[in-house]
């Protein structure tokens, strides 16, 4: 593996891009490979078979860019396709579950944890899996709640609209309830809400999970001495492809990355493994 090649991300749609934001932050010497699948976007309310087979096709995509390692940005690809992508990539595979399941672990104080994302994270139960698996961790209680109204809401910039308020107080209303002290943002679209989950759910510490697959990354290309040699110069070099262009894409990404972007490709994503 050649240290210059390109880090692959992928992601249903736009979403991922809030992951890219941090992976430039934390990385900001990488070159990125960005590919959304904005032609079958939502992720989040298909079957596990089927966000397998789109996880899979993208990975390829990616791997035919030269990548040298891949981050599933999408929350409900990582919940149900982790090791899908991963059986059939050369190179590591990092999703965007086990370090934010690991964080909120050493967040909580009262073993209370909530998870809010799409009907496909929570219904694979993939972050209560991942907290129940750390180890040397006492028992913790996973209260969770699909958020479905939060992407569209999101997307369209209602980060602070009374209704998407409304929204949110009901939606925590579980985890309020349950008592949850911590809350993992599980879906990428929800760092784009959280002052409104915040006040929703005040005393609550709110896990971003694009950070620490951030962070979990560049741990990953450091133990293969596989980050940019050049480490002097940020590039913000990001190469963006979508599977459709929507008319405001450009929009959207802005909000997403907080910078603008560069007009994305189209990409044509092989359907052979259907
Ligand atoms: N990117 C998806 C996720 O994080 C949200 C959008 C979708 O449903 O595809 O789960």
């Amino acid at each position: 593996m050649n240290p210059s090649q390109p880090i692959g991300v992928f992601d249903s749609g736009v979403g991922g891009l809030s992951v890219l934001k941090h992976l430039v932050r934390v990385m900001p010497s990488e070159r990125y490979v960005y590919l959304g699948d904005t032609a079958r976007v939502p992720y989040g309310n298909k079957s596990t078979e089927t966000v397998r087979m789109y996880s899979r096709q993208c990975a390829e995509f990616l791997l035919h860019h030269d990548v040298k390692l891949i981050i599933i940005a999408c929350n409900s690809a990582s919940s149900v396709a982790l090791d899908t992508v991963r059986a059939c990539s050369p190179v590591p595979v990092i999703g965007v579950i086990e370090p934010s399941a690991h964080a909120a672990c050493q967040a909580t104080r009262n073993n209370i944890v909530g998870v809010i994302g799409t009907r496909a994270t929570v219904g694979s139960e993939a972050y209560a899996k991942a907290i129940a698996a750390e180890a040397d961790h006492a028992p913790v209680r996973v209260v969770s709640q699909s958020c479905p109204l939060f992407v569209p809401l999101a997307e369209e910039g209602w980060t602070a609209h009374p209704a998407s308020r409304a929204i949110a107080v009901e939606y925590m209303k579980p985890l309020r309830d349950a008592g949850a002290d911590t809350v993992v943002l599980g879906c990428t679209h929800y760092p784009l809400l959280q002052d409104i989950i915040h006040d929703a759910i005040p005393n609550a510490t709110l896990i971003d999970p694009g950070y620490y697959a951030a962070m979990e990354a560049r741990t990953v290309l450091a133990s293969m001495d596989a980050l940019h040699p050049d480490q002097s110069v940020p590039k913000t070099d990001i190469e963006f492809y979508v599977t459709d262009i929507p008319a405001t894409f450009s929009q959207v990404a802005k909000v997403f990355l907080g910078f603008d972007v560069a007009a994305p490709k189209q990409a044509v994503i092989d359907d052979h493994s259907r």
